[in-house]
């Protein structure tokens, strides 16, 4: 490691341009359907308490403890986890290589039905029947996940568009290419999300899907299940975990200030949730006025709210089409900007660790992601997502918060790390962060972690085949760790080499 000498990292050109990347990646596909999805579903308003107390307990520290390490370190994760420890350099590859080839190619294939769904929103293509229209004939699901069945045309050729903009995005760089993008998109996202919020509270029966969304039903809070999926939702949606924000602030110049930066993003991210979940709440109740059906039948699951539930009420809404297309737009454009940073954390860490071209490195991961996100676009797609996507988001990603907290807290001087944050941030940050990241982040995650083990035992999710969740589910998150391991036991590039 002595003789390791990088070229100069590049920057982002100013502060504005490096908290709307954080924002766009952190604000993606989970805040405007999964977000209203979670909270109607937890007890309306109510959810909103563990919801915030997760933000303000875990997802801000946690943050600012990722800032903090992308920063001192000027690293990617696999650098800076390797500077606190050498022995710990597999975590970082670990985030990186789960998102990079886990959570990124399921993403990119939902990214390609909302492309798909703007194009279908110009006709109303769905018809009277949308849940049949996207299971049946847009998915065309098998039986099961032991049924892959063939890859879905329309959806794989949205996936090469999806994965050919990632490509032209991160290929440009930091500067030219992710901080461009995302000061395009996030002034179009707010834009457009601003136009459907504001439509969508003028609609009749509106006020019912608010009271549904904003009326809190305090009974539900005694039910374990709502603070996981609080505390998991804070996770996903502030791209926490993931290795993301570490390599984002490895860009940041001297003077950063990370404590700020980190508060801005965070809260716009869960303000952005609140206000768009507005929009689909309002729906929801013109929807229960129209089918003359009560508000909790009018949802079916959270998949079904973006892809059926929006589409049936845009076929009873005057410009309906017009709304289909803001929508799906909004949801093309979140999608992209989170996906792009996630392609920057994994080829942020291969350029800090090979000797190897930047440009060669995205071009090849990309190809790579395109083939690997092939098996999400098969009839049996549905049923993968699904159980790769649990197995990431509530093993990988919480797994790698409890291990960033344990790490720093207790193998390095945590206070050294809040020192470093203070000495380059206007807001400075008092000794609560550290007893929250030394003892409530790693105790409050190995709490969830067990449940979720528990619940795991007890009960197969969904009722898939055990089979079926340990070939797909487990197997993703072994194989990344062995793949993680196999890249922290190669020697770090050397200075004849760069
Ligand atoms: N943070 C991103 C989202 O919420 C991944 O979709």
């Amino acid at each position: 490691m002595a003789r390791v000498r990088r070229p100069p990292r590049e920057v982002w050109k100013n502060q504005l341009g490096f908290i709307l990347a954080a924002v766009g990646s952190a604000v993606g596909l989970g805040n405007i359907w999964r977000f209203s999805y979670m909270t109607y579903e937890n007890g309306g308003g109510a959810f909103l308490i563990p919801y915030f107390i997760a933000l303000f307990t875990v997802g801000i520290p946690l943050m600012i403890l990722e800032f903090s390490l992308g920063h001192k370190f000027s690293a990617s994760a696999p650098l800076a986890f390797s500077k606190l420890n050498r022995r710990f350099e597999w975590v970082g590859w670990w985030t990186v290589t789960f998102v990079m080839f886990g959570i990124v190619l399921y993403y990119s294939v939902i990214i390609s039905w909302c492309l798909n769904y703007l194009l279908f929103s110009f006709t109303l293509a769905w018809g009277d029947d949308p849940g049949n229209y996207f299971f049946k004939e847009f998915l065309s699901i098998s039986e099961g996940p032991g049924e892959i069945g063939t890859v879905q045309t329309p959806i794989f050729l949205g996936l090469i568009v999806i994965w050919f903009l990632n490509w032209v995005i991160v290929h440009r760089g930091i500067q030219g290419g992710i901080e461009l993008a995302n000061k395009i998109f996030m002034p179009i996202l707010f834009f457009l999300t601003s136009i459907l919020v504001f439509w969508s509270i003028t609609l009749e029966g509106a006020e019912i899907g608010l009271k549904a969304y904003l009326n809190p039903d305090f009974s539900v809070l005694t039910k374990p299940k709502v603070w996981i999926d609080a505390f998991t939702q804070i996770f996903f949606s502030l791209s926490l975990g993931f290795g993301i924000m570490i390599a984002y602030a490895s860009y940041l110049p001297e003077r950063a200030n990370l404590s700020r930066n980190a508060f801005i993003t965070a809260l716009v991210n869960c303000g952005f949730s609140v206000f768009s979940g507005i929009a689909v709440f309002s729906i929801l109740g013109y929807m229960s006025v129209e089918m003359q059906k009560p508000i909790n039948e009018v949802v079916t699951q959270s998949i079904g709210l973006a892809f059926v539930a929006y589409p049936t009420a845009l076929s009873l809404l005057p410009g309906g089409a017009f709304f289909g297309v803001l929508f799906f737009t909004s949801l093309v454009v979140a999608g992209l900007s989170s996906s792009v940073s996630i392609i920057e954390a994994f080829s942020s860490a291969a350029v800090d660790k090979f000797p190897w071209d930047r440009k060669r490195i995205v071009t090849c991961i990309s190809v790579l992601g395109l083939g690997g996100s092939v098996i999400f676009t098969t009839n049996g797609g549905l049923f993968w997502l699904d159980i790769v996507d649990h197995f990431i988001t509530h093993f990988g990603l919480i797994t790698v918060g409890i291990l960033e907290a344990v790490l720093v807290s207790w193998f390095f001087p945590l206070e050294s790390l809040r020192h470093h944050i203070n000495t380059v941030s206007d807001l400075k940050i008092g000794p609560w962060w550290s007893l929250l990241i030394r003892y409530f982040v790693p105790l409050i995650l190995i709490i969830i972690t067990g449940t979720n083990l528990f619940n795991e035992f007890q009960k197969p999710y969904e009722g898939y085949p055990i089979s079926s969740l340990i070939f797909i589910g487990i197997n993703w998150l072994v194989i990344t760790i062995i793949i993680a391991l196999f890249f922290s036991r190669s020697p770090w590039k050397t200075l004849s080499e760069t």
